[in-house]
């Protein structure tokens, strides 16, 4: 398999900041360019994770074997426009929710495209990242982050890339659960502590388990325990109903074109 030796970000902000820290981290060696924009962010990463800062975004292209694109959707198209890019050149594209052929119509027809979504537990080393379509060298890219996930079609992509925001929404989740059980008893760090632990060692759990996380639940929350008394009443309350109905929403989103 080929091994990428140099990567270029079209766009250093918060996407870009965490994938380097957690590639370079994993042991990623080659080279890395940046594009001035966002100065004092890509001076930052300069310093402390040996990165290049090049005059123009032309630049970043011409001196990367992989380019990625990294700037917010609304600003993509008319960057990736602006650029001349190499034949055989492989573009890694970041954008949530810009479509393969929305790329496709900007970039020459010889530019390899590959979508990949990377979240922020890459600077940890654990970002599930999605990858379409499979690519055997943007995925050996990504474990440098966590664990890459090379997808067979696009909706799939899509519909992997809700679970990007849900994600976000496991943070805010912890954070409620951390407010419940905290109290004069428990102080904050201490449910904090338990919070992430549990969290961390359901999802460990079910990573290793053939049976699905619903049926671990159904066979810990048995009739008289505890853990059913407290199910039962976020059952009858509809607890989980709107997440069902917040990815349902992402997913329309999410299927912006430019
Ligand atoms: N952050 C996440 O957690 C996350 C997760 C999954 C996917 N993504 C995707 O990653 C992309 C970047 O997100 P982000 O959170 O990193 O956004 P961000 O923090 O706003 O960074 C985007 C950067 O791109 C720069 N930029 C805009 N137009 C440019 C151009 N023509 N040339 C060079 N740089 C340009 C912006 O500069 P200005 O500020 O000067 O405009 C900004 O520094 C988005 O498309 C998003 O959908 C992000």
């Amino acid at each position: 398999m080929h091994t990428i030796n140099s990567i270029g970000f079209v766009g250093v902000g918060d996407l870009a900041e965490y994938t380097i820290q957690g590639i370079r981290r994993g042991g990623f060696s080659g080279t890395i360019y940046l594009c001035p924009r966002n100065r004092k962010m890509s001076a930052q990463l300069a310093a402390t994770w040996d990165c290049s800062v090049l005059d123009s975004n032309q630049a970043v292209a011409d001196a990367s074997e992989c380019l990625f694109i990294s700037t917010r959707p609304t600003h993509c198209i008319d960057a990736l426009k602006a650029l001349s890019l190499q034949p055989g050149q492989l573009l890694i594209s970041v954008v949530a929710g810009m479509q393969l052929a929305a790329l496709r119509a900007v970039v020459p027809e010889q530019t390899e495209i590959v979508r990949a979504m990377p979240v922020n537990a890459a600077q940890a080393g654990a970002s599930p990242t999605l990858v379409y379509p499979r690519h055997a060298t943007v995925e050996a890219l990504f474990d440098y982050c966590g664990d890459s996930i090379g997808l067979e079609t696009e909706a799939a992509f899509d519909q992997g890339s809700v679970l990007a925001c849900v994600y976000t929404w496991y943070f805010s989740l912890f954070e409620q659960i951390i407010q419940s059980t905290s109290n004069a008893a428990l102080p904050p760090d201490k449910a904090r502590q338990l919070v992430l632990g549990m969290a961390q060692g359901a999802a460990s759990l079910a990573l290793q388990k053939a049976a699905s996380p619903g049926e671990i639940a159904t066979a810990i929350a048995t009739e008289g325990t505890f853990s059913k008394l407290g199910l039962d009443m976020l059952q009858q309350q509809g607890a989980f109903a709107p997440w069902d109905e917040a990815c349902q929403l992402l997913l329309q989103r999410m299927s912006y074109q430019a």
